[in-house]
């Protein structure tokens, strides 16, 4: 039985990666206790090694964890997603800080929250940070703050996820779709085409994990005075040139679902702005309309980032740009190993650092891709199936199929791949061989 070392687990019930081998007094005969070395092992692995290291290190023990995994020939099934691998190697800092605010007895509006918005702001780029309980309603919040409402026209693309559009629909705003550039992305050649005396405002989306063309939605923004809210959901991290996305608008929205590049364990997002006003306008809105008192100046909402969540991304955000180099690294081996010619590969944009929240590939014969991707026990997803413009909720847009073609085209034929920061080299391995065996 492993037995329990007291001393470097501060509070709570003590995992597997907790323990080490029950101390024996036959092996140690006449020497230094043999439970010293496999401890100072364990506190320099979790004190000492840089994240990467760390990294290397969990994915070598989740290998050696499942058997089946360990051996590439015998790798029967790669999942699209899996999240308890990050929170196996985090464990400790998790737990603790779970265990921080459990004592702190505050769990709504306090100082995770309040450091968390400072960390993150800082991270990107910008002066404020507004904790919210998801980016559908940073989106929403964020439009609202800046003036965007009834009969407003909001440009944005349909190939995003629906909340883009929805939040644009919350403040009674119509969104307005043009079509996107061969990086899945608003194509901006089309953007001033689709201005008129109604639009307020842009909602560019670095979708994927990379930057939409920002000098130019700012250039046609500045010219016809419309705000700038960044659809930054996919992309916590992502470059254009030397500054962060979500650093470029008026506004950033954020999201920090479970699946994200910075993901919580639960709901939540968070606006940035560069703007004194328009962040104390939404740390009202988040609270009922209500600043510091209870009394509402305006309408507002119940939209808060909890304690929880907050102390979980603060622990995740300095590891942010680690994971990101991660998917970095698989997104290339994919780049360069998958030599199919019935796939196409995603492109990234000149002066941009893709951060690969998804990797999404394109396949004429997607129906029979699919099918065998099932058989060879491949996770895949789509992102998106259906445009928004497309979707019974929009039909009243009034948006005809082929309106946008490039959208439309790309809903046929995407898939995304496995990709998240801790998977194997074997299950990347894995993916490879497969899709370069289709025919
Ligand atoms: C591009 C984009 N925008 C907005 C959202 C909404 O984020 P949330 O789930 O945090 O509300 C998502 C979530 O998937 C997204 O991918």
């Amino acid at each position: 039985m492993p037995k329990k070392i007291k001393g470097i687990i501060p509070r709570g019930k003590p995992r597997m990666r907790d323990t080490l081998p029950a101390y024996s007094p036959a092996a140690s005969r006449g020497v230094v206790n043999p439970l010293l070395p496999s401890l100072a092992r364990e506190i320099k692995r979790r004190y000492f090694f840089s994240p990467l290291t760390r990294l290397a290190i969990n994915s070598k023990k989740t290998r050696a964890e499942n058997g089946r995994m360990f051996n590439p020939s015998v790798l029967t099934a790669v999942p699209f997603f899996n999240a308890t691998r990050q929170i196996k190697e985090l464990g400790y800092e998790l737990t603790s800080a779970i265990q921080r605010v459990l004592d702190s007895g505050k769990f709504v509006m306090g100082k995770e929250v309040e450091a968390f918005e400072t960390e993150f702001s800082s991270y990107i780029g910008m002066q404020y940070g507004v904790g919210v309980n998801s980016c559908t309603d940073a989106l929403k919040i964020a439009l609202k703050a800046l003036g965007i409402g009834t009969g407003d026209e909001v440009i944005t693309v349909s190939n995003t996820a629906t909340p883009t559009a929805s939040a644009i629909r919350e403040v009674e705003a119509t969104p307005v779709f043009v079509d996107v550039d061969e990086y899945f992305l608003m194509d901006v050649l089309k953007l001033e085409a689709a201005i008129t005396k109604k639009t307020r405002a842009i909602v560019p989306v670095h979708l994927y994990g990379q930057g939409a063309d920002m000098e130019a939605v700012m250039k046609i923004a500045h010219k016809h005075h419309l705000k700038v809210v960044e659809d930054c959901a996919q992309s916590s991290g992502a470059m254009i040139g030397n500054k962060k996305v979500g650093s470029f608008g008026d506004a950033a929205c954020f999201s920090f679902y479970p699946t994200k590049n910075l993901g919580a364990l639960g709901d939540g997002g968070l606006i940035l702005t560069h703007d004194k006003l328009t962040a104390d306008k939404c740390r009202a809105l988040r609270m009922y309309g209500m600043e510091g008192s209870y009394h509402a100046n305006f309408e507002g909402y119940n939209s808060r980032l909890d304690e929880i969540q907050a102390a979980i991304l603060r622990v995740k955000l300095p590891h942010l740009d680690v994971y990101n180099q991660k998917r970095q690294e698989i997104a290339s081996r994919y780049s360069k190993e998958i030599k199919n010619p019935l796939i196409e590969l995603p492109r990234t944009r000149p002066n941009a650092s893709h951060i690969f929240h998804l990797f999404v590939i394109k396949v004429d014969t997607r129906e029979r891709f699919l099918e065998y991707l099932k058989t060879k026990g491949i996770g895949y997803g789509i992102h998106y199936p259906t445009p928004i413009h497309l979707q019974k909720a929009y039909n009243f847009l009034g948006y005809a199929e082929g309106s946008l073609p490039r959208t439309e085209a790309n809903a046929g034929k995407i898939v995304s791949l496995p990709l998240f920061p801790e998977l194997t080299e074997e299950e990347v391995d894995h993916v490879i061989q497969i899709i370069n065996d289709f025919t």
